[in-house]
């Protein structure tokens, strides 16, 4: 049987998210919105494109859960972005309502799945997730990791004039201006960086990487990044549903790993069918490890204000 992946949330992160899972056909999906029509709209103009792509997966749309019983995967993109005059912490209160809500309707229907979150700020909203759905931190991960590393990819390719091919980047901490690229680990055909480019230019390439997603929001004005993030995504899914024992950088719930205790953090995971099968620890020197731990106090402060 194929299997099946929901994503809530049929917005520009979660309509695109589908898209890449159809044109590799991962899995059946099932698009959830509050949105009378879109759900169903999107599903129905992605399902059209697969006779041409050639991929046999279903895609439906519907504004209530009873079609995602059963998933093995849920993703959950739904939520509001930041509107002007909202406080960090308004935003924090608003998705998690919207998360949480989600979750409890997909546990109710798939005791199983494992949950996927991408709803920002997305740290807190994985702690969400975990205390609502009750699911052991093998099925709750965040994604941002994947995202951060491939847009550190994209400027260190761009910055010596390599393929993107050569190139493998390293990002832990939370998402957001907090994160702790690393250049240490970051590699150009097994070279690091460090041994490739100056001081002040990773330093100018990590500030970028860090400052990601608001550069995308600037340019676009409305909206915030879905092409990378839709793909980010469909890399952890393709992980999970192919059992690859892979490790990829993504929020987990830490339990004494780099000294954090209950916080989602990003840091390396390696992803199989259960989910969560390690968190991988390397050495970091005094001023990363100090650089995750205000990372970590981060998310704690945001985490504070869900109560
Ligand atoms: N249930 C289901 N869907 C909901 C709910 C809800 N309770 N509330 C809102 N939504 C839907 C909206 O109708 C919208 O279609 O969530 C979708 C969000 O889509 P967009 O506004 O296009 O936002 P998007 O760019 O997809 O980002 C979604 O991912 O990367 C993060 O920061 C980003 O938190 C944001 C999320």
């Amino acid at each position: 049987m194929r299997k099946k992946v929901t994503i809530v949330g049929a917005g520009n992160v979660g309509a695109t998210t589908a898209h890449w899972l159809a044109a590799k056909e991962l899995a059946d999906i099932v698009l959830v919105d509050i949105v009378e029509g879109v759900p169903q709209g999107k599903a129905l103009d992605l399902l059209e494109s697969l006779p041409i792509e050639k991929s046999d997966v279903g895609v439906v749309g519907s504004n209530d859960y009873d079609l995602t019983a059963g998933s093995d995967i849920v993703v959950i993109t739904a939520g509001f972005p930041r509107k002007p005059g909202m406080s960090r912490d308004d935003l924090v209160r608003a998705n998690a309502e919207i998360v949480s809500a989600a979750t409890a309707q997909i546990v109710k229907r798939s005791p199983n799945a494992l949950l996927i979150i991408v709803t920002n700020p997305l740290d807190a909203m994985c702690e969400v997730a975990r205390r609502v759905s009750g699911f052991p931190r093998e099925r709750v991960l965040g994604m941002a990791g994947v995202l951060d590393s491939a847009r550190f990819c994209t400027f260190i390719a761009m910055e010596l004039g390599v393929s993107i091919d050569n190139v493998h980047a390293f990002v832990l901490g939370g998402h957001g201006d907090q994160m702790v690229p690393l250049p240490r680990y970051s590699t150009v055909a097994g070279i690091p960086i460090t041994e490739l480019l100056d001081k002040a230019t990773i330093d100018r390439l990590v500030e970028r990487t860090a400052k990601g997603g608001g550069e995308i929001v600037n340019l676009l004005k409305a909206g915030s990044a879905y092409y990378a993030p839709g793909r980010a995504i469909t890399e952890m899914v393709d992980a999970i549903l192919k059992d690859k024992h892979k490790i990829l950088p993504c929020a987990a719930y830490l339990q004494g790993e780099y000294g954090i205790h209950n916080l989602f953090i990003g840091v390396p995971c390696r992803l199989g069918a259960k989910g969560l099968e390690q968190v991988v620890e390397i050495k970091l020197t005094a001023e990363e490890g100090a650089a995750l731990q205000k990372s970590a106090q981060a998310v704690e402060a945001l985490v504070k204000t869900l109560g």
